[in-house]
């Protein structure tokens, strides 16, 4: 599908054509009040404009907030959403279009999806869930996480402000910026990966490693470069979905408190130069030889000239970003080699068994000073 692509450089002309005329649903995060478009939304409503604000739902949201935010929509009659924030903000309001047209009577989350033509507009604020170019919404129904998937919730415009992550805290700048990063890697070796979703993948990873620094130095033209970036890592996953790394993320994201792509990278830092060493045990049909070129392919991309090469400099990237490595337990290594989500694991081209995947959380905890 193709996206509508809206760049503000100080010039909001474009971006307010949309809202002209429009009954708005605008869903927006914290940030919002900080950032220049949220100001500049702000005075279109001063001077009139019928935009209504939704805000209430934490990070990771749940089901209960989507229902408020999708009895909000429909009582106050609205024909365009808006999204304004991180990959929480998106999943909100790609559920608030999914669910917009479904009976009010049953759970939405029971019911089919029937597509429907409501707009749905995404302005990014952090340079990494590539959220606003994928099909999925990860929401918690019952604090059970949920992955809501499909293609008519890729919203139809992406507008990129690059000025959003200019106060963007440092944590969040790394893990963020890791996040899109790990994206384009497992994208890259997924069994799903395609000649399009490679090609998404070389690009998204070439950028990030070109614009790291400045990015981290937070210079505005390295700030575009990484929403850019972080956008076409999100095109990549939308092909492929995402691997292991992913996977086994998640659960040191809700047992330590620690960042999504913080998590990512640390889980992909170990699982990489498993993978490389262990291509025997590949499950992509392409078989054992493809797999290795493709390690080969990453390491190339990476301006590598070995897959070990490619594993140093991954792992140096994630070093100098001194991430925190958390405190593990008997009891959590337990809870940890059981949380990973099987059918992520069948993206993966290297199969992993329950004690390979201990093994690699060993691994991970073990380079904790
Ligand atoms: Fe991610």
């Amino acid at each position: 599908m193709n996206q509508r692509e809206i760049i503000i450089n100080d010039n909001y002309s474009e971006f307010d054509e949309l809202f002209s005329g429009k009954k708005v649903f605008l869903v927006c995060d914290s940030s919002y009040g900080f950032l220049n478009i949220g100001k500049h939304i702000d005075s279109l409503i001063e001077s009139g404009a019928d935009i209504i604000k939704f805000s209430d739902f934490e990070p990771n949201p749940d089901y209960l907030s989507v229902k408020e935010a999708v009895h909000l929509f429909k009582k106050s009659d609205r024909e365009l959403i808006v999204a304004v924030g991180g990959g929480s903000a998106m999943d909100l309001a790609k559920c608030v279009k999914l669910y917009s047209n479904m009976d009010d009577s049953e759970e939405y989350i029971n019911q089919d999806i029937v597509p429907n033509d409501i707009p749905l507009i995404a302005v990014p604020t952090t340079a990494g869930t590539g959220s606003e170019a994928t099909r999925y919404a990860v929401i918690y129904y019952n604090g059970v996480k949920q992955s809501i998937a499909d293609l008519s919730c890729i919203p139809s415009v992406v507008v990129f402000d690059s000025s959003v992550l200019k106060t963007l805290p440092m944590y969040q700048r790394k893990a963020t910026m890791m996040d899109a990063f790990c994206h384009s890697i497992e994208s890259f070796w997924s069994v799903n990966s395609t000649d399009e979703s490679k090609e998404l993948s070389k690009t998204a990873i070439t950028m990030i490693l070109d614009n790291m620094d400045a990015y981290l130095g937070n210079e505005d033209k390295a700030n575009k470069a990484m929403l850019k970036a972080a956008n076409i890592a999100g095109k990549a996953i939308n092909i492929t979905q995402t691997t292991a790394g992913h996977a086994m993320c998640y659960k040191l994201t809700s047992l330590y408190g620690i960042a999504h792509g913080h998590a990512a990278a640390l889980c992909d830092s170990v699982l990489m130069p498993y993978m490389i060493e262990h291509t025997e045990n590949c499950i992509d049909s392409r078989g054992e030889a493809y797999l290795k070129t493709v390690f080969e392919d990453i390491a190339k991309t990476m301006s590598c000239d070995s897959t070990s090469a490619l594993c140093e400099k991954f792992n140096a990237v994630v070093s100098r970003l001194e991430f925190s490595i958390p405190d593990c337990s008997d009891e959590d290594y337990e809870v940890l080699k059981t949380s990973v989500n099987p059918t992520r694991l069948k993206n993966n081209p290297v199969k992993l068994s329950e004690d390979t995947i201990d093994m690699l959380y060993h691994q991970i905890f073990s380079k904790r000073k």
